[in-house]
């Protein structure tokens, strides 16, 4: 192999948990990928895109070349460019008195991952690929299509390399609506079979909380319910995920906190995290004269509550004095 490429070697992941929801998931993309097409799993930030992809990865056994999309990845990062130089040099030094040096620096070619993936039957994952200018992604078509990688600069002219039979690829995306992100290409689209992810379902949101935190169950329960709550209020401006169960459940192992015992600081974190996951900030979190903690989100002005009020009314969200809320609104968000 030409040049160098870093490939990873996919290993089951150790604190993967696998509930009928994501087993469902797992299933359903290992049968497209069998009968010979791409995937794309495709939903909001926090539905377990990547590691869906990684954990599919794993299952197939072959080697991984991983890229992630941007603004800023090129042609040559998915299939390599004249990048490395091949230098010789003869030293003739025969007659001690006379050094001749003779040196001869040649461009070279180097394949890059989407390159090396299709030339030895490895798995390719592009995660977040609509973050990538649609133009770049065009090389694709062909390889999804025709099994065929358009090589333009490989050697003196154009060539083109036969797509490897164990060749895989796996795409992640984030809807339209999110910063940075392109509109995938029809065509594109067309060649692969996208799975529209849904956020997890309730036991799995609990089952991961436990896995990734080690907090206790029943504490990994609140924090979900609390996430889900405020995630189906409608009143964020993103809803918040499974990672931010994941934070506020980590953030309270580390002072070995249950919620019961947590004085105030769960509350705390809850609006530290959970606010800055459901907004883009700036106007995401504010101090009410009273002493009490807003959260603002895109449609109304929220009330935090203490832990023991969420847990009793199974929700987030309070409204009592605070001016600018829509009551009609928060009422059945209360609900
Ligand atoms: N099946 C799973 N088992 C354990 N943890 C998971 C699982 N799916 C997702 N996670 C965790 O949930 C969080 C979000 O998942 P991730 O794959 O990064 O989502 P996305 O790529 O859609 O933004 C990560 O911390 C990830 O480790
Ligand atoms: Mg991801």
């Amino acid at each position: 192999m030409e040049g160098i490429t870093t490939l990873l070697q996919p290993r089951p992941l150790p604190d993967f948990v696998e509930t009928p929801f994501v087993k469902d998931t797992v299933e359903r993309a290992l049968t497209y990928i069998m009968a010979g097409f791409s995937i794309h799993s495709r939903g909001a930030s926090g539905t377990g895109k990547t590691t869906l992809a990684m954990h599919v990865a794993s299952k197939l056994g072959r080697p991984v070349a991983m890229i992630h999309g941007s603004e800023q990845v090129s042609s040559s990062d998915l299939v390599g460019g004249e990048n490395g130089y091949r230098a010789t040099k003869v030293i003739d030094n025969f007659i001690h008195s006379v050094l001749k040096t003779e040196e001869n620096v040649r461009r070279q070619w180097m394949d890059n991952r989407l390159t090396v993936a299709c030339r030895y039957g490895f798995t390719f994952i592009y995660d977040e690929f609509t973050r990538s200018r649609p133009e770049i992604n065009n090389v694709l078509l062909s390889v999804l299509q025709e099994k065929m990688l358009d090589l333009p600069h490989e050697g003196n002219g154009d060539s083109y390399l036969r797509v490897h039979p164990e060749f895989t690829a796996i795409f992640t995306s984030n809807p339209e609506e999110y910063a940075g992100v392109y509109r995938s290409q029809d065509a594109l689209r067309d060649r692969m079979v996208t799975m529209d992810l849904d956020y997890f379902d309730k036991e799995t949101e609990v089952e991961i909380t436990v896995a990734k935190s080690g907090i206790q169950r029943s504490d990994a329960e609140t924090i979900v319910r609390i996430v889900r709550d405020l995630r189906d209020s409608g009143l964020c401006e993103f809803a918040p995920t499974v990672r931010g169960c994941i934070m506020t459940a980590r953030a309270m192992k580390v002072h070995g906190l249950s919620i019961a015992s947590s004085d105030g600081r769960f509350n705390q974190f809850c609006l530290d995290i959970l606010c800055s996951e459901s907004s883009r900030g700036a106007t995401g979190l504010g101090k009410h004269a009273s002493g009490r903690h807003w959260a603002r989100s895109s449609t109304a002005i929220v009330p935090l509550t203490a832990a023991s009020q969420m847990r009793r009314r199974h929700c987030l969200v309070e409204i009592t004095d605070c001016p600018g809320c829509d009551t009609d609104h928060v009422r059945r968000s209360t609900t």
